[in-house]
């Protein structure tokens, strides 16, 4: 069933679990990602970022949220279709006037009285069009400083626990994403996060909105189960679905190279709907769709 994302998040931090929010780069994608929930009877957010190509146009971003909502019509668990990292306010209007159930705009590198402001406005639209917003305080950046796919900045600076209720409060945002310590894409071979639990636990005090972990991916999966109990509803990942999809696809066709070679992308969608399976038991949404 295709819902919006409060429905799912103010569950989540009630309960105390998280739920995925996996990047979705190909139509397939939407599918295997519906199918890990309904198996795991788990929600499932779908993230539609701009950056990526296969949705830079907005035909097709269009169309790409026409196909994951019709599919999430079909399920028989909870999908949202949402917007990540919107980039600015014109961005955001379109993802709503495309149907997306939620969006999120990002403008945690500019300044705080920058962010209150863009993000005051867009939730005043938003929420006239029944849409949730998130938004992110503080600034997420890259694992790695040469990898920046996402368009982000490299820099992060952590979320200032004394700016969460004024920021909350003038924007009335519906879900703050938060850095802890977290970073997005790929790190460095064997290096784990060291995320910032104490930090958490003040922001977590500080508002009862659902709290976002972006950069989901090699943070750890203790790191990350905990982070669920804490507050953190939703987590971002892109880069280990990837890259499991990408291993169980490589490992098929070393096996069997003509085999291999024709179901190269069913391959590549068994790894990535297994990972997005066992992250639903990490972050404890597993049998929680309802
Ligand atoms: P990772 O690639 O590090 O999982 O980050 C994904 C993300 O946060 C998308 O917003």
């Amino acid at each position: 069933m295709l819902v919006g994302m409060k429905e799912i998040l103010v569950k989540a931090r009630k309960e105390g679990y998280g739920v995925i929010a996996p990047t979705i780069k190909s139509m397939e994608e939407i599918k295997v990602s519906i199918d890990a929930a309904e198996k795991k009877n788990s929600a499932v957010i779908l993230n539609f970022n701009i950056t990526y190509d296969w949705v830079k146009r907005d035909e097709d971003l269009e169309l790409a949220a026409y196909i994951a909502r019709e599919r999430a019509i079909r399920s028989t668990v909870p999908v949202c279709v949402n917007l990540d990292h919107g980039k600015d306010y014109e961005c955001v209007m379109r993802a709503i006037k495309y149907g997306f159930g939620s969006v999120m705009i990002d403008a945690s590198y500019k300044t705080f009285e920058e962010n209150v402001e863009i993000t005051k406005k867009v939730c005043e639209t938003a929420h006239a069009a029944g849409l949730s917003v998130e938004a992110e305080l503080g600034c997420v950046g890259m694992a790695d400083p040469s990898f920046t796919i996402l368009g982000k900045y490299t820099q992060t600076t952590e979320t200032d626990p004394d700016v969460v209720v004024e920021f909350v409060k003038r924007t009335n945002v519906d879900f703050l994403a938060i850095s802890i310590g977290n970073a997005h894409g790929p790190y460095a071979k064997d290096i784990v996060p060291h995320l910032n639990f104490e930090l958490l636990q003040k922001i977590a005090a500080a508002t009862p909105i659902p709290l976002v972990l972006h950069g989901g991916s090699g943070t750890g999966d203790e790191n990350m189960g905990k982070a669920c109990t804490m507050g953190i509803c939703k987590i971002n990942v892109a880069t280990d679905l990837s890259k499991e999809g990408v291993k169980v696809a490589l490992d098929a066709l070393n096996k069997d190279e003509k085999h291999g070679r024709l179901d190269f992308i069913q391959n590549y969608n068994t790894g990535f709907q297994n990972k997005i399976e066992y992250y639903m038991d990490v972050f404890g949404s597993t049998g929680k769709a309802f």
